[in-house]
């Protein structure tokens, strides 16, 4: 680690800056609670101003001012604070990109801090992937997720439509939440079909999505736990599984590829999209921290290597896996329905 002027952080600065890590978190998401970026974008100024407007006291909302512009969310000049290029397009809600329902959202901070007694039990606290708590969790989160996947998505549509001709590929869309990796294929590829499945209230935004994008009459929509619903025989060319492995954990999702070969017809690609540790679970720190974020909100949850997915695949009837960049921390994988 190195401080702003380039030099290296002493041993002990190292430990403390890993010490305070949580505190750049904290200052974003109460900044989201106190509306700060949309105050500002409204006109808002001055510490005076915002403190009236956020309704807090100018002490605390002066530092909190100051600490987002050395985390470079705000600009300052003479007293008055600006949004950056960065606040301005993701953290104020009347934009089209906003991701601040996602960072501003008290509970997975509030479930980690019962990590130590999840690491000594291998219990979470509370299972965000079961319909109840998943409809009230996840409509925020995916709606963060939609902005951040989009460029990937794209991507990745370009390569699943490269290598086939066009001609109406079916597409499941499983656990699809905003429907981001299925959107963006039936954007590039007007005769593509999607299948979106999820809990019925994700469903709905799922629809306003579809909407938005101006895809939804070529959406049908399938509703229900995907370990109980019935995806069918021979119906897709492709199966999506985004950001799902990692929480339905390695039994739950073998089970998962088996039905995936059952509904993919013949020569059918299933492809995850998820974050892959190196087989030796030495880096990067990404995928190996998220494992931890499931330890402590899933009941089987992991982050899964390479080798084990293509283990898992080819036991569940796939062959040719491959991994393919979406420009991402972790490569798509691809495997064809043996
Ligand atoms: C992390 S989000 C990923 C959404 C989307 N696939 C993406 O990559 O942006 C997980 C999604 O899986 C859904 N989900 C989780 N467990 C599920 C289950 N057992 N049955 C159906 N949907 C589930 C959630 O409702 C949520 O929309």
């Amino acid at each position: 680690m190195a401080n702003a002027k380039g030099q290296k952080y002493s041993a002990t600065e190292q430990l403390l800056q890993l010490h305070l890590c949580f505190a750049p978190a904290r200052i974003l998401t109460a900044a989201l609670q106190l509306e700060v970026f949309s105050h500002i974008a409204a006109g808002q100024k001055t510490t005076v101003a915002l403190a009236k407007a956020a309704g807090a006291s100018e002490r605390g909302m002066r530092m909190l001012l100051d600490a987002l512009t050395g985390m470079q969310l705000l600009q300052k000049r003479a007293s008055n604070y600006r949004l950056s290029a960065l606040a301005r397009r993701y953290l104020v809600p009347s934009e089209p990109d906003y991701c601040g329902a996602m960072l501003g959202d008290d509970r997975l901070w509030n479930n980690w801090t019962h990590l130590t007694e999840a690491i000594r039990s291998g219990q979470a606290p509370v299972r965000v992937n079961e319909r109840k708590t998943a409809e009230d969790f996840f409509p925020n989160l995916v709606r963060g997720l939609h902005v951040m996947n989009r460029p990937l998505a794209r991507r990745l549509a370009g390569e699943l439509l490269d290598s086939r001709r066009s001609g109406g590929l079916d597409v499941l869309d499983v656990a699809c939440g905003s429907g981001i990796w299925s959107i963006a294929l039936a954007e590039a590829d007007r005769a593509v079909r999607v299948t979106a499945q999820d809990f019925p209230k994700v469903l709905e935004l799922t629809r306003q999505y579809a909407v938005r994008h101006g895809v939804e009459e070529r959406f049908s929509f399938l509703s229900g736990d995907l370990n109980e619903v019935d995806f069918g025989a021979n119906r897709f060319d492709v199966a999506l599984l985004g950001n799902i492995v990692h929480s339905e954990g390695a039994d739950s999702s073998r089970g998962l590829f088996r039905k995936m070969r059952t509904a993919l017809k013949p020569g059918g690609r299933i492809v995850i999209i998820d974050m892959l540790p190196n087989n030796q679970r030495t880096a990067p720190p990404f995928p190996l921290i998220f494992a931890l974020n499931m330890l402590v909100n899933t009941a089987r949850g992991d982050t899964y290597t390479f080798k084990e997915y293509c283990g898992w695949l080819r036991q569940a009837g796939f062959n040719r896996v491959r991994k393919v960049n979406i420009g991402s921390h972790s490569p798509a994988l691809v495997a064809t329905r043996g």
